[in-house]
This record gives structure tokens, C-alpha cells and sequence, in this order.
């Protein structure tokens, strides 16, 4: 990329400090900060709409490139008692994900920078084991000579006798295999004394001559163990076998990756007390080789979660120097801005979202930037790293669009939630301290050719503008923090497009504000979905683990359970928070074709819902049959909720219009609805696939009005702003904003 960059924080309030990192090719680019007003520049809309905000950021600036440096692993401090001269023996649990990428790949290492002094165990390019060791001079090496399966556990131990100057390589699968599978190699070298190195010790990773980490391991390593002298063979198979166990004295180390899951310390059980670090994100509370399946959670039987599952493409925190630092000032207002970057002809967008002090807000609507799911989506790439995918499906996937942007997140090994791991795993966490290219006010996803997420989010504040209601805007990381406080000093919040990811915290927050008089437009799909959680120890990270819903990855068997808080992965449905029960409309079907219109249904003429339709020509009986920003037509479209009394939509809810049996048959119902597999679950042919408009009091004068589809958003600048859905719209967000009370919930 040109330039790009990212914040210490998406949301920032008057009075704070932010920083920038930005990263430029060219060694000068200039920086304002913009307020961004409409992000899609398609002409059919709005178009990109920014003003420039004079600050101090305003000004020219150094530039260089900086880099990004992914792949998990876990570091060691040097100590003393590393500085092995003569025997010593390692051995560990691997479960090898890509022993065939013809890569060499670390397993523990304490070598020095130019490989010439200390020891390594490895994986090789030939996918077999290979120990190395240094004497400061020359190094040398023995190879088991048979190549490693994939997606096998192994016991592996390699050691050095240093009076017989014997190398050795052991291995052997679990499972039931031929005898012969069980491999021991030996070889006699010509070699003095191993030459120790203060460079540190490394756990799936192994140092380069610019001490950055390389040669990344794919895949689990469980209790990696160092013993200051050779090992038997007898005792290896002892090892080997589960309970077998041998003199503890002679162990240096040994990580048990079984303790601290949920912190990033690798804690050593040996007598030297070698602590580790872990490091860039790889998935903790991982089944290991012992696994019965007879538990399946972690913290209730951590000695079978004591595997680390490592990837060479794994990254937290990018760790850029900083470029620019902002203090807010103490007046500043609270809403969308970006700090903009310019060299050249080529400019850049890093998103700054500004809320008000707590307790100071600065409007009566509060709009939820719901950035876990702008997190969740960040750096999505899966069609472009699939060329599987059936187009069919995704009929606007333009592969041309943001080139740049998917090329830099190729070349980077960066992904979002929704895609995979460079070894097929699903991606679990997502950390914000790195580029995000399409969280970006003009960004046009690819898959569907169109605005998503921060994009198509934007599209409602330029509305709320141009219809002259003042809002505040807070992220899913504030409402985290600030719970109900937050929420309740707003007489309506606004959920955006697509508010998919949402931890219980959050979940709560929003339950006891609607049971105490506060109202909720819910102007989206698929919202209130995904257990999420934030890492207590650093909140720049979230965690999910997709099981049990409509899901492109799926956790492995045993691993459910989020490391960062022990809780039940999954979708909330299963943990007794169906989206109804807040929305009123939950997740019912999802396609990417085109939307469709609504008809209005006999509730609308409710006279309890007068205020919403004022205004509205309801003679042909159906609204939102409009051009669209997304998915090109219809206000009910893309991923799409339904009512269901018996899933928590509170009885007195009325159905005010619905899009069922308008869709297509690239619509399909979700798959936590289907019971088997059959041929009638598409859009032309399922009851279920559709979009229901849904309102209702809450106690104490509060309401909820949903829409439950993300397509609603597309149509509200269509014919300047004044159609059907619009005139909805800003019925209700004006009714809502007011003080006074709705009228209580029907007897
Ligand atoms: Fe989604």
C-alpha cells in the first residue's frame, strides 16, 4: 500500500490523546483531519462527502514504509541455565497442520542470529524432524528422513550426547499405525561443544539476523520440555505413553501451555521457573493429543486443553512507531471523522470515531458504531483467497475493485473473522493495532460490489444529517466498557447496518435500557448474533468460536469455549439471547443477489404505529421498491430477520410489513433452522426466508422498532432522500428522540 495505518483506538473522547501509525512509501505525505459525512462514492448516491476540520494534526509529515511481522510463537527470556554446552535432550507433543508446505518450520529453538551457535528443533523443508546445533563456527544437523503426517499427533524427542558425539531423532504417531511408524534416527558428528547464544529461546518460531522472529510452526505444540541430559529411548516411550513419566530432576524447562490460558504467559513447570511470553494471537484452550472427549471445557479439565495452535500468518499488534498524536480538544464534537493522508495523488483514510464524556452527551440519539463487527469483517478477503466459491451466489463480487487493498492483505497474511488461517483454521481472534483496509469510510466490499459495514453505516449518518437530527456516535468497545451508563443517557440508540457481534455485557446493557424507558431503532440485519468477547488483558482483541449457526468456519470439536474468558462460544440463540428477545427479529435468511420490497401487513394499520406511517403513501400496499446503494434494488435484502414469538418476541409486537415469499432463490433460511437437508429452503419456496418489520413498547415509555435487514439503509437517499422508508425513518427516530414517554405497553 501507498500509505496506510491504523489508531491506538477507534473511539477516543474529547480531552484524550490518539496516535497514528501510518506507514508511506513516499518520505513525505501530508495529514488533516477530516469529518466524513458519506463514505460510497457511487454516483447513484450521495458520493463520498468529507469536510476538513481545522486541528493541529493539519501539516506535512516524514514518511516510511512500516512493516508488519505476523506468525505466533513464544519467546523466552536468555537465562543462564539455557546455555546447554554438552548433552541435553528436547522433546514435545506436535500435531503438525502443513508438514508438506516445503517450509522449515520451528519447533523449539535457542539458536543465535546467524545460526552458527546453540540448538534448534525443527521441522524441515522436506516436512521431517531435523535437530540443529552450532559450535560458533560451523553447525550441523541429523533428519529423521521420514516425513511427518498432517493433522497427526506425534511424540517427537531429539538429543545430543555430547561423550559419543551422537545426535539423535525420535518419533512416533498416536494412533493405530504400523510399529514401523515409530522412527529413531541416529547419526555420529564430528562436533565439540554446542557454543551457547544470548539471543532468546523460541517456542514455534526461531530468530532471524535482524532478531525478528521466522520459520513459523502450523499447528499445535503441547508440553515442549528441555532436559539437560540424554534421555533413554526406553524413557522416551515411556514418555510417550499418557501418565508415563520420568525423573524429574534432569528437566531445564518444560511449558505447560495447560496454565494461564486465558493470559499470553507460557508458564514453565521446571525448577528454573522460564516463563514465556506468548506472542501475536495463536489460539489458546486448544484440545491437545490426550483430548477424550469426555470434557469439554477448558477450565474444568485444562490438563486436556495443553496445546498451543500456532500459525505462521497469527498477529496482534503491529507495533508501528508513531506518526502523529492528536489531543483532542475538550469542546470537540462528538461523530465520524478520519485522519486523512495524502502523498501524491494517493490518500488514505484511518477512521477516528469521537464520543462524548460520559455524562456529558451531546445529543439525544447515540449511533452504535458497531465496530466488533466492523473487526469481525476487517481485512475480508475470503472470495479472493477462494476461487471455489460459487459466483452464483455473489453475483456483484467485482474482483477488480480495491486491488491494492486485497493484494497488501496477501502479501501481509492478514484476514478478517471470515476467512482462514494460512493452515484452513477458522480465525478466532482479531486485534485492531494493525491496518484494517476496508474499515475505511469509502471502502466497497468486493463480495457484493457494494457498502458494508463502516460504509454502509455511514450512509444512515448522512441521513441523519441531511433529515437535521444531531447524534452522537460510541463503538461496541464503549458500550463494553461504559455498559448501560452509556446507553441511557440517550432518549434512542440506533443500531446500524449490521450489528452482528455483541458480548453479554453488551447484551445486558441494551436489555436494561429498553426495561427502563430507552428505545432502539434496529436499522439492520443478522444484528445481535455472535458470542464475542473482548480479551480482559487487552481490549484491542476480540475472540468468537463458530459453532452451531450459519457460519463460513467451524471450531474444532473441544474448542467451543473462548480462551480470553472461558465462556461458551457460538451463536447467542444457544446460550438463551435469540435476537428476538431484545430486536423482536432474529436471523432468518441470508443472499446476495438483490433485495426486494415489503408489503405492509394488517398491524400497520394499528393506530398504535400511526405516528410511524404519517406521511407514507400506503394505497399499493408495499414500501422500499427502490434502488438500492446495496445490492442495487429493494429496502429487505442481504442478511435478513424474522419474528418469532416463540423465540422471545415480546406478544404485543406488531408485524408491520414483511418481505416473505418476495425473494429470490439465492436466498436461503439459516442453518441453525434446518432440521435436515431437503429442497425447500430458498427464498421462492421457505416462509422463513424473509424480513419482518417489527415494533413494540418496552416498560416506562420505551420502544423498539426493527427493520432485520440490511439492505433497509441502501434506500434512504434514493430520490433525495424522500421516499417511503425514509419518511419511516425519521417518523420514528423523531418520536423517539423526544423526551416524553410512548404510551405504555398494551393491556
Ligand atoms: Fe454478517
Amino acid at each position: 500500500m501507498y500509505l496506510t495505518g491504523y489508531a491506538d483506538k477507534f473511539s477516543v473522547k474529547p480531552g484524550e490523546t490518539i496516535k497514528f501509525y501510518v506507514s508511506s512509501k513516499n518520505s513525505k505525505y501530508s495529514a488533516e483531519l477530516v469529518r466524513v459525512i458519506h463514505g460510497d462514492p457511487n454516483p447513484k448516491g450521495p458520493g463520498f462527502k468529507t469536510e476538513h476540520v481545522p486541528t493541529d494534526i493539519d501539516g506535512e509529515y516524514a514518511g516510511y514504509e512500516q512493516v508488519l511481522y505476523g506468525g505466533s510463537h513464544v519467546i523466552v527470556n536468555d537465562a543462564a541455565s539455557f546455555n546447554i554446552e554438552d548433552s541435553f535432550t528436547i522433546t514435545a507433543w506436535i500435531y503438525p497442520t502443513m508438514p508438506d508446505s516445503g517450509k522449515s518450520q520451528a519447533i523449539v529453538t535457542k539458536l543465535s542470529k546467524d545460526g552458527t551457535k546453540g540448538y534448534g528443533f525443527f521441522i524441515n523443508k522436506r516436512g521431517e524432524l531435523a535437530l540443529w546445533l552450532g559450535d560458533g563456527n560451523t553447525s550441523d544437523c541429523i533428519t529423521s528422513g521420514r516425513k511427518l503426517r498432517k493433522s497427526n499427533w506425534y511424540f517427537v524427542a531429539a538429543s545430543f550426547d555430547q561423550p559419543s558425539q551422537t545426535l539423535k531423532i525420535y518419533q512416533k504417531p498416536m494412533g493405530w499405525t504400523q510399529a514401523s511408524e515409530r522412527t529413531i534416527s541416529e547419526k555420529h558428528i564430528d562436533f565439540n561443544r554446542i557454543q551457547f547464544t544470548e539471543d532468546p529461546l523460541y517456542i514455534a518460531a526461531s530468530i532471524d539476523v535482524n532478531g525478528k522472529h521466522r520459520k513459523g510452526f502450523n499447528g499445535k505444540i503441547e508440553l515442549p520440555t528441555i532436559y539437560k541430559e540424554v534421555i533413554s529411548i526406553d524413557d522416551i516411550d515411556n514418555l510417550s505413553i499418557d501418565g508415563g513419566q520420568i525423573n524429574q530432576e534432569h528437566i531445564l524447562a518444560s511449558w505447560d501451555f495447560s496454565i494461564g490460558m486465558s493470559t499470553q504467559i507460557a508458564t514453565d513447570i521446571g525448577p528454573n521457573g522460564l516463563n514465556g511470553k506468548v506472542v501475536n494471537l495463536p489460539l489458546r484452550a486448544a484440545i491437545g493429543h490426550n483430548w477424550t472427549g469426555e470434557n469439554y471445557i477448558a477450565e474444568k479439565s485444562p490438563g486436556e486443553y495443553g496445546a498451543i495452535h500456532f500459525h505462521e500468518d497469527d498477529i496482534d499488534d503491529a507495533g508501528w512507531d508513531t506518526s502523529i498524536t492528536w489531543n483532542v480538544p475538550k469542546d470537540f464534537r462528538s461523530g465520524i471523522y478520519a485522519l486523512k493522508t495524502i502523498s501524491g495523488d494517493k490518500n488514505d483514510h484511518i477512521p477516528v470515531f469521537v464520543r462524548p464524556l460520559l455524562g456529558k452527551p451531546q445529543s439525544k440519539i447515540g449511533f452504535l458504531l458497531e465496530t466488533n463487527t466492523y473487526l469481525a469483517y476487517g481485512n475480508e478477503h475470503v472470495l479472493d483467497a477462494n476461487e471455489v466459491m460459487p459466483t452464483d451466489l455473489v453475483p456483484n463480487w467485482n474482483q477488480d475493485i480495491n486491488r491494492d487493498e486485497l493484494d497488501y492483505l496477501k502479501e501481509n497474511n492478514l484476514h478478517s473473522m471470515y476467512d482462514f488461517k494460512v493452515d484452513g483454521s477458522g480465525v478466532a481472534y482479531q486485534s485492531r493495532k494493525i491496518p484494517i483496509l476496508n474499515i475505511r469510510p469509502d471502502f466497497i466490499t468486493p463480495s457484493r460490489g457494494g457498502p458494508h459495514c463502516l460504509t454502509a453505516d455511514l450512509i444512515i449518518a448522512d441521513w441523519l444529517e441531511e433529515k437535521g437530527h444531531e447524534f452522537d456516535v460510541f463503538t461496541s468497545e464503549d458500550l463494553e466498557f461504559d455498559g448501560k451508563k452509556l446507553l441511557e443517557q440517550y432518549n434512542v440508540i440506533i443500531l446500524g447496518t449490521h450489528p452482528e457481534y455483541w458480548t453479554l455485557k453488551m447484551l445486558k446493557a441494551m436489555s436494561s435500557y429498553l426495561a427502563n424507558g430507552g428505545r432502539m431503532m434496529y436499522l439492520g440485519g443478522n444484528g445481535l448474533y455472535w458470542v464475542t468477547s473482548f480479551d480482559p488483558e487487552r481490549p484491542h482483541v476480540v475472540e468468537i468460536r463458530r459453532w452451531g449457526g450459519t457460519e463460513i468456519w467451524k471450531a474444532e470439536p473441544g474448542e467451543y469455549y473462548h480462551s480470553t474468558t472461558g465462556e461458551l462460544g457460538g451463536i447467542w440463540r444457544k446460550r438463551g439471547w435469540p435476537p428476538q428477545k431484545i430486536a423482536g427479529v432474529g436471523f432468518a435468511a441470508q443472499g446476495f443477489d438483490v433485495g426486494t420490497a415489503y408489503e405492509l401487513q394488517e398491524d400497520s394499520n394499528n393506530s398504535r404505529v400511526d405516528f410511524i406511517f404519517k406521511g407514507v403513501n400506503r394505497d399499493q400496499g408495499i414500501i422500499g421498491d427502490h434502488p438500492s446503494l446495496m445490492l442495487n434494488h429493494g429496502a429487505a435484502g442481504d442478511e435478513v430477520d424474522r419474528l418469532d414469538f416463540g423465540l422471545g418476541t415480546p406478544p404485543h409486537a406488531l408485524l408491520l410489513a414483511t418481505s416473505a415469499g418476495r425473494h429470490t432463490k439465492a436466498y436461503h433460511h439459516v442453518i441453525e433452522e434446518m432440521f435436515t437437508t431437503d429442497s425447500s429452503q430458498h427464498g421462492e419456496v421457505n416462509e422463513f426466508v424473509r424480513s419482518d418489520v417489527v415494533f413494540f413498547e418496552t416498560p416506562k415509555g420505551g420502544a423498539v422498532f426493527s427493520t432485520g435487514s440490511i439492505n433497509w439503509c441502501g434506500v434512504l437517499s434514493y430520490d433525495e432522500y424522500n421516499n417511503d422508508i425514509s419518511v419511516i425513518t425519521d417518523n420514528v427516530v423523531t418520536r423517539f428522540a423526544l423526551d416524553e414517554p410512548l404510551p405504555p405497553i398494551p393491556g
